[in-house]
């Protein structure tokens, strides 16, 4: 089995690991707390971030894997989706080890990551135990799709939003609720206090037979409801309201995700598919509010869920690259150095 050096720079996290097959030799990243003051990604400023702490990334994973480049036989990239000047860090980064150090390269795409995070394992190069075809479904700021896994490699989109991704509807949802950033564990911490049905929100799509994902509808809601609650007191909205007001818009956004999840998932076994697994992965599936309404969803259809092993896999980072990389290795998929540049946004099922 290949080992692989993988490298990820696609957003706010720099990251490099060492894997071998699905497990884990090593895996670091740096979180760049630049971007809390903006309450948002800058890219720029993220461009920097990466530049400064590349090395650090990489030559840290090394270590911890008691690996050197003479035993690492390829490097895995992510080449997109992201924001552009993100990824060329990266990107530059393994061209020039390739060269370097002689080493085939392989561009791996961030959302195949995610989807397939959950089959990574912590300890011990082991196999794949999943049956396909499968089901992937990614949630995190950059992304919302639900996803057929025929195979490794091969991937059909079932469903994805039609406007804000539903990472980024709860991260500026906690910003208006002055939650701070990123948002998804301290709204998630405000709800649980809450009571969800103090404040009703509309469910997004609804009557639309859950054709996709669709989050800015709810997050103006949130922003009118605040306003409005505001303008009746001259003291601001209690820390009781704001709980509530979590709750009750988190409740919302779950309710849209998992209906729009088992109504597109119904329709695909109605043509007589037929499917034991629901892979989750990015940042939105650290929820245990969200697990626990998802299994009980999909244990009404037969179909068990797997997240990743912990929460530093369901966030971004360099090792679901590597594990994809691993696999593209065993097909000898690689790529020439002119073929790897940055793809903002590559689709999984164009690969
Ligand atoms: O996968 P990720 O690191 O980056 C992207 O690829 O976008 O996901 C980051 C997203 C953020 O929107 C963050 O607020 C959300 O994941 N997140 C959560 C939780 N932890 C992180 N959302 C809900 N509940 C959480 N506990
Ligand atoms: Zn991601």
């Amino acid at each position: 089995m290949t080992k692989i050096l993988a490298i990820e720079t696609s957003c706010d996290e720099t990251a490099a690991a060492v894997t071998c097959g699905s497990a884990i030799l090593s895996s670091i990243k740096v979180t760049q707390e630049i971007h809390k003051e903006w309450g948002g990604v800058v890219p720029s400023l993220a461009r920097r971030d990466h530049e400064k702490n590349i090395d650090y990334v990489i030559n840290k994973s090394l270590e911890a894997a008691h690996s050197n480049y003479s035993d690492i036989g390829a490097i895995a990239v992510t080449s997109g989706p992201g924001l552009a000047i993100a990824l060329e860090v990266g990107i530059k980064k393994a061209i020039e080890l390739a060269k370097t150090y002689n080493k085939p390269l392989i561009k791996v795409n961030h959302v195949e990551g995610h989807v397939l995070s959950p089959l990574i394992q912590k300890e011990g190069a082991a196999e794949v135990d999943v049956e396909f075809p499968c089901l992937g479904l990614v949630i995190s700021g950059g992304h919302t799709q639900l996803i057929e896994v025929e195979q490794i490699g091969k991937y059909r989109i079932l469903a994805q939003s039609l406007d804000d991704d539903i990472g980024e509807a709860i991260d500026k949802g906690a910003r208006m609720l002055g939650l701070g950033y990123p948002g998804g564990p301290q709204l998630e911490k405000a709800a649980n206090t809450g009571n969800e049905k103090t404040y009703s929100f509309p469910l997004p799509m609804a009557g639309r037979e859950g054709k996709m994902f669709s989050y800015s509808g709810i997050k103006t809601y949130l922003f009118r409801l605040i306003e409005s609650l505001s303008n009746k007191t001259s003291t601001g909205i209690s820390s009781d309201i704001v709980c509530d007001l979590a709750a009750g818009y988190q409740a919302m956004i779950f309710k849209h995700l998992i209906r729009t999840v088992e109504i597109k998932i119904k329709s695909e076994m109605e043509t007589g598919k037929t499917y034991s697994t629901l892979l989750v992965g990015g940042g939105v599936s650290a929820n245990n509010k969200l697990r626990g309404l998802l299994e009980s969803a999909m244990s009404d259809l037969g179909i068990g869920v797997r997240y990743p092993a912990c929460l530093d896999l369901c966030t971004d980072n360099a090792a679901m690259i590597g594990v994809v990389g691993g696999f593209k290795a065993d097909k000898n998929q690689f790529s020439d150095a002119r073929d790897v540049d940055r793809d903002p946004r590559w689709k999984i099922d164009n690969l």
